[in-house]
């Protein structure tokens, strides 16, 4: 396994090897590599990730909660807004560029967190991190990730955001927020969506769990995946151990499991008392933006504002919580007339092509999170997976940018979509 680098040393012999350190641009994206060139598309790419993983893994990263109404109904909110064409505008300097939080983005979306994406790569989470960077997007880290605060402070440049359960246990995770604050972490992404464990059927059946304690199916499972098993199991094994969730006590994360759809990750760790008191002991931690994911009504919005978050973020975790919960794409608009232009609009569930990042945008967000696509890209190849996915959402949007006559971001509004009466 490679030593992490002492950083003070490095420099103190004046071969400083990170480029931000250095004040010098990222390298680019890694090139797709041949089986990425057959993938032309997201849905090519979850076929790709789906035939290399594991079904007991695949699924857990693919499939939603219960009947899995709001999975679908994510992607038929998009296929429902219709674009339409602009014509006689000069189109060939387009800019997909925005500003979040004062800073760039090389196209307006950012990494949702997506709890132990580590399984689906060796060092999974750091693979996206640095993909992120090097597209010039923010990468958000999951309380329950297998990567830990300072490993992703460590890669180099990039924005690095950090999502929050909140624990029945307040100092725990108040204890995680000062991490991420003395990490250099930008912005906090508190998850108020997941008040009660959800309902996911399959993991039971899959012998899914985190630790892993595998049942006969998922050993089975895993051992017709001999590729995966080796490269990211096999690796983890020989550098120190099968994958952990980096942020929970050690003495009790022992005991709970993703697969108990009645259970939280871990039993003891519950999050079912969150208040907006919360946010008001969260603001004196925390001083950067402070982001609220889950909304849904246009009066959490508004008093979300109201108590000092920066952000919200319109969600409903994929369709993987709340079943037959609304689309996000159908609540915008009611948020956006409520706290347009108050605050920062974020909204995620669905995105598969840069033309649903359009319609977002169309409809009053700042920008988009987004969660599965990368997470087939980095489970299919690692770093040069996820900069795929990337690479393919930012094509797609400047694509129908061009055809909705979209010079700049800032021009895209309400005239570019047709929506039913
Ligand atoms: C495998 C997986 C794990 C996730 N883990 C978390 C998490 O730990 N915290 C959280 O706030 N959201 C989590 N989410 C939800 C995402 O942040 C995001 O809301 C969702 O993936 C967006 O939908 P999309 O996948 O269709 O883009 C997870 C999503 C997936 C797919």
């Amino acid at each position: 396994m490679n030593k992490p680098l002492d950083i003070d040393k490095v420099q103190a012999s004046g071969q400083v090897t990170d480029a931000s350190l250095r004040n010098e641009p990222l390298p680019p994206p890694l090139p797709p590599t041949p089986l990425l060139e057959r993938c032309h598309n997201i849905a090519d790419l979850r076929e790709a990730a789906k035939k290399r993983l594991p079904r007991c893994v695949f699924e857990f990263f693919d499939r939603g909660s219960e009947d899995e109404f709001s999975l679908r109904g994510n992607r038929e909110a998009f296929q429902k807004l219709k674009l339409r064409n602009k014509v006689m505008v000069d189109v060939s300097k387009r800019d997909p560029s925005t500003m979040l939080f004062g800073k760039p983005l090389s196209f307006p979306l950012v990494i949702a967190p997506t709890g132990v994406a580590g399984v689906c790569w060796y060092n999974g989470e750091v693979e996206l991190a640095r993909a992120a960077a090097k597209a010039g997007v923010p990468f958000t880290l999951a309380t329950p990730s297998v990567t830990s605060i300072e490993q992703i402070a460590a890669v180099e440049g990039g924005r690095k955001f950090f999502q929050l359960y909140m624990w029945r246990e307040r100092e725990l995770s108040h204890a995680l927020v000062k991490r991420a604050r003395d990490a250099g972490f930008e912005a906090l992404m508190l998850t108020a969506d997941t008040a009660v464990p959800p309902i996911r059927e399959y993991n039971r059946r899959n012998g899914f769990s985190m630790p892993f304690v595998p049942n006969f199916t998922a050993l089975l499972d895993m051992s017709l995946h001999p590729s995966w098993l080796a490269s990211v199991m096999g690796r983890y094994y020989m550098n120190g151990g099968l994958p952990q969730l980096a942020h929970f006590p050690k003495d009790k994360a022992g005991s709970g499991g993703v697969a108990q759809p009645q259970k939280s990750v871990v039993p003891n760790f519950r999050g079912d008392n969150l208040t907006w008191d919360d946010i008001r002991r969260l603001r004196d931690i925390w001083k950067g933006p402070l982001l609220l994911k889950g909304v849904h009504l246009a009066e959490d919005a508004a008093r979300a504002v109201q108590e000092g978050c920066d952000g919200i973020i319109i969600s409903n975790h994929g369709g993987r919580n709340l079943d037959t919960a609304v689309a996000s794409l159908d609540v915008l608009p009611e948020i956006t007339a409520e706290v347009g232009g108050k605050t920062t609009i974020i909204v995620d569930s669905g995105v598969r092509r840069g033309g649903d990042i359009v319609k977002a945008l169309a409809l009053g967000a700042n920008v988009v999170l987004s969660g599965r696509p990368t997470l087939y890209g980095t489970s299919v190849a690692g770093e040069a997976g996820a900069a795929h996915a990337l690479r393919i959402l930012k094509n797609e949007f400047e694509t129908v940018m061009g055809f909705t006559g979209c010079q700049k971001v800032g021009d895209i509004g309400e005239k570019t979509i047709w929506r039913e009466k």
